[in-house]
């Protein structure tokens, strides 16, 4: 990875990759919320970054003057293959989103949920006897990973390779492109392959869900069926892992949280809209179509927008006290899965997922802290969350 030049001035030369960032970008935010709304930066060829939610809620809603055929903020711009809905603009993104909701419904996501509960046990069994582990790798990667194998009909074991084609597609990809397009070439075989196979033997899985479905009455192309597994794969499993472990890492270091929440585990549904909140994973990206103003600063066209719904989230004018984690928070209608149409097609799922990994976690380890001297590693790129998280199990 090359050595980046340090942020110089984050009003005008922000870097979200950044080791302060992404260390902590909340107090970042907070003074640029105050001094300068929309930061910019000429790194990444020119990005802004919008910190109060009325400009990140409206340039969500303004699909004319903001693009999603970049969803990424990379360094240079290689030509990556479209990942429908994420990249689809209209009048094309209503169909190929349309197409998707059926299989996510809370009905669909209930019949995830035993195996779902099944696979924490699973890894918790793997911990029973030790005293020291590492919360973000040896349990919140586990589930994602495995729920979103079982719901493409792949055998869970591929867990471990997508969690390698995940690091490099979102994490080293995006300073480093050709890493990406290799990750992203692996995957597109991987699935033209899962295509192939499916279409001989279909199953009650998702893969043969869309070689069924039509869109104007035609079967979607092998490459769009490819492109949507795609990002069903990195959107389905890097937020929500990283949701898992950022809640451990919360209650890991918030004694008065964690007891409360082991004791009343019916407060854990509140709580969870509250990490999303205030740990929202995901920061996205537009570009800008054309010439335009964003909370009277003019913006570039083909500039891009680092669209962070977690400085949304994070704005007092919106969430009283919105730097303090209130876990039993009374409000909170929280942007962490977007706004607009681009609004997140695997929140109950990933809801469910968040929900049965920390009861199962809670319910065998009601104490647990960070270990004594122990290096937290956070992810950076478009998704924020612990990579290594080495917690000590109390009995
Ligand atoms: C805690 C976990 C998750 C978070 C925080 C999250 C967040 C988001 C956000 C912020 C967007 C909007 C992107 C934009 O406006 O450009 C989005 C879109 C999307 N998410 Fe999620 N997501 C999570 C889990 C999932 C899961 C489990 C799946 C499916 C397996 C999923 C599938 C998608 C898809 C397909 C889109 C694109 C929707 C569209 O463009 O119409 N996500 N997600």
């Amino acid at each position: 990875m090359g050595a980046r030049a340090p942020a110089s001035d984050w009003a005008n030369d922000f870097d979200h990759l950044d080791p302060r960032w992404v260390e902590d970008p909340y107090p970042i935010w907070q003074e640029l919320r105050r001094t300068c709304p929309v930061a910019h930066t000429d790194r990444f060829m020119g990005v802004y970054f919008p910190t109060r939610y009325e400009d990140i809620r409206a340039i969500a809603y303004d699909t004319e003057n903001f693009s999603s055929r970049r969803a990424i903020i990379r360094e240079g711009r290689p030509l990556l293959p479209p990942t429908p809905p994420l990249t689809s603009d209209p009048p094309a993104h209503r169909a190929d989103r349309k197409v998707l909701l059926p299989r996510f419904t809370p009905a669909a996501v209930e019949k995830l949920e035993p195996r779902t509960r099944a696979l924490c046990r699973e890894a918790l069994e793997r911990l029973s006897g030790k005293t020291e582990c590492d919360a973000a790798a040896d349990y919140a990667q586990e589930i994602p990973t495995r729920v979103t194998a079982r719901m493409l009909g792949i055998s869970e074991e591929a867990g471990e390779l997508f969690r390698r084609w995940v690091y490099e597609a979102l994490e080293l990809g995006v300073e480093q492109p050709d890493i990406a397009k290799r990750a992203i070439a692996e995957m597109g075989a991987f699935f033209t392959a899962e295509v192939a196979r499916r279409r001989l033997e279909p199953g009650d899985d998702l893969v043969s869900y869309l070689l069924d479905v039509r869109i104007a009455g035609e079967p979607l192309s092998d490459e769009h069926i490819a492109n949507t597994l795609r990002l069903l794969l990195l959107a389905g499993i890097t937020s929500t892992w990283s949701m898992i472990g950022v809640s451990l890492w919360h209650l890991a270091t918030h004694a008065d949280d964690r007891a409360r929440l082991a004791a009343e585990p019916g407060l854990i549904p509140t709580a969870i809209e509250e990490f999303l909140r205030a740990y929202t994973p995901v920061a996205l990206a537009r570009q800008i179509v054309k010439d335009t103003e964003i909370g009277g600063c003019p913006l570039k066209q083909d500039e891009m927008v680092l669209l962070h719904f977690g400085a949304a989230n994070r704005d007092p004018a919106v969430f009283p006290d919105a730097d303090k984690v209130i876990i039993d928070r009374a409000e909170n209608r929280h942007a962490a899965f977007g706004l607009g149409i681009h609004r997140c097609i695997g929140s109950t799922l990933a809801r469910m997922e968040m929900r049965v990994a920390l009861e199962e976690w809670l319910a065998q380890f009601p104490d647990f802290v960070l270990s004594p001297g122990a290096v937290v590693k956070w992810s950076s790129g478009t998704v924020r969350g612990p990579r290594q998280l080495p917690v000590t199990l109390r009995r």
